[in-house]
């Protein structure tokens, strides 16, 4: 794993961004794979502006999402739909049939499960995979748990992540209690792998990613059996290693 630890959210954020921006560049019809939450808002926000001075094209870029909340349709504004379209990708030159998001409405979630990572192998893979983590150490929504979950499949969500997405919502009940997640193999099938981290409620979670055991109680600690992750850490994430 390479460790850049940076002053604060805004270096975080230009550091991930200028390195997806380059693998674009390199391969202009990059899959990335695309996070949600608060964290990338900033490389998004980086990743627009490249685009506005014209030094990225992402026209024929694919991208894939993590995750998506179940039971609520793509045009809620909780929907991870919902934030990527207004975060990312109606500010650039994506064509929305290249933007890929679980379905958390469909009814057969083992079919559409299925299809969303054939439909990631027929492009090739993922080339460059953003994570975010959360607190307790759940990268996409694969939560701690006595194994790894390697499909994409229907999760229960914890009871600290919905407590920690919470602040979402108006109340604790309108929080979805399930998601569809991309699994751990399909995460670890990604040849780059940028987690980003800042804040110091994220310092535990990314020190017993880098320096315990791996084990499916951390899910990003499975990321140390990967041969290209770069974690982007401020201070403050980094504050325990
Ligand atoms: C969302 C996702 C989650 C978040 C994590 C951190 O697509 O994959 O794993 O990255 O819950 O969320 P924030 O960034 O809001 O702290």
């Amino acid at each position: 794993m390479k460790i850049i630890v940076v002053d604060n959210y805004n270096e975080m954020s230009k550091k991930a961004a200028n390195i997806i921006a380059s693998c674009i560049v390199l391969k202009p019809n990059s899959v990335l794979g695309l996070a949600t939450g608060s964290t990338p808002l900033g490389v998004y926000k980086e990743l627009i502006k490249l685009y506005e001075n014209s030094d990225v094209d992402f026209s024929n870029v694919c991208t894939f999402n993590l995750d998506e909340y179940y039971g609520i349709t793509k045009d809620n504004d909780q929907s991870y739909s919902y934030y990527m379209k207004e975060n990312f990708f109606k500010h650039v030159n994506l064509k929305e049939e290249n933007t890929h998001i679980p379905d958390g409405t469909c009814k057969n979630v083992d079919t559409m499960c299925q299809s969303y990572e054939d439909i990631i192998k027929q492009h090739g893979g993922i080339d460059v995979q953003i994570l975010g983590i959360g607190q307790n150490g759940h990268i996409g929504f694969n939560e701690p748990d006595d194994k790894f979950v390697a499909d994409t499949h229907l999760v229960k969500l914890k009871e600290d992540t919905v407590n920690a997405n919470s602040r979402f919502f108006e109340t604790i009940e309108d929080v979805p209690k399930e998601a569809v997640s991309m699994g751990i193999k399909a995460i670890m099938k990604a040849k780059k792998i940028i987690l980003i981290a800042n804040g110091i409620n994220k310092a535990e979670a990314i020190y017993k990613t880098i320096k315990e055991d791996v084990t499916p109680e951390v899910p990003a600690s499975i990321l140390q059996f990967h041969s290209d992750v770069t974690v982007i850490v401020d201070k403050e994430a980094a504050s325990k290693l």
